[in-house]
């Protein structure tokens, strides 16, 4: 997958919960994974999570299959891989945890993702999964709404997913291959940002919609009108809710005898 600069700067931009937020998300990951644990970050994008990780005393691995994500990765200074997520190339057994941040939904096999996730954790090893949640907040829920409404014919990976219609879906597929599924943790930050800048990083997200360039820039304008009719002055800036949700598994049997 091909990424440009702007569009992983705004992608990044989608994560950032704030100085509190940040803080709240950090203590959380220390609670979940094994201090000095080897974590790999599947689908880790441009190494969003990589501070976040060795700030909760563990340590990351970064893999992605997006050159240009690996490219902007490396001013992270960690271990990083270029594989597809669904063939890890890791024995059986050989990691303390696994921390996947909207990544495995990206797939179309996403049931191989699991599987792989479950092979390559120890006994005991944790999966810390961001499976994607609803925008709580009004206007980025419905400026997502409506922009995708608009390049609809145009959809992403989504379309091709078949069957992960919702996280009791997934948490069932960890559950049957030999994980403990524990109860999800939500983590709540905020952003100060104008609409524009809201509409902008939504139009710019590849995963969701892949429109091609004239049908994008169509509804981008148009998003940006019907926003500023509806919410005001684009470039009045406001606070933005962000919610990150985890799931959490932990790997139960002893490989291979799941
Ligand atoms: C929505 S981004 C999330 C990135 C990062 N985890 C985050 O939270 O910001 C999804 C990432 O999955 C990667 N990806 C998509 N398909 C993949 C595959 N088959 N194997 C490995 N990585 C993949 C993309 O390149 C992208 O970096």
């Amino acid at each position: 997958m091909r990424f440009s600069p702007v569009q992983i700067a705004l992608h990044d931009d989608q994560r950032d919960l704030g100085t509190a937020g940040t803080a709240i998300l950090v203590r959380t990951l220390a609670r979940l994974f094994p201090p000095g644990g080897t974590i790999l970050d599947v689908g880790g994008g441009s190494g969003w999570a990589v501070p976040l990780l060795r700030a909760a005393g563990v340590v990351p691995i970064l893999l992605d299959i997006s050159p240009d994500m690996l490219a902007a990765a490396a001013r992270r200074t960690v271990p990083r891989i270029q594989a597809d997520l669904t063939r890890l190339p890791f024995r059986t057994a050989a990691l303390a945890g696994i921390h996947a941040s909207y990544a495995l939904q990206n797939v179309a096999d996403w049931r191989a993702a699991i599987h792989e996730s479950a092979r390559v954790l120890l006994p005991g090893g944790i999966a810390v999964v961001a499976w994607g949640s609803v925008p709580t907040d009004e206007l980025l829920r419905d400026v997502s709404a409506h922009y995708l409404n608009l390049v609809r014919p145009w959809s992403g990976v989504e379309a091709e997913r078949r069957g992960l219609d919702s996280t009791d879906v997934a948490d069932a597929t960890f559950a049957a291959c030999g994980f403990d599924v524990l109860r999800p943790v939500s983590v709540t930050g905020n952003q100060i940002r104008t609409p524009r800048q809201i509409v902008e990083r939504v139009a710019a997200n590849p995963f969701r919609a892949r429109p091609p360039a004239k049908a994008r820039a169509a509804a981008l304008t148009d998003t940006l009108g019907w926003t500023r009719a509806r919410y005001g002055d684009l470039d009045l800036s406001r606070e933005v809710t962000i919610q990150h949700v985890m799931h959490v598994y932990r790997r139960l049997d002893p490989p291979g005898t799941g």
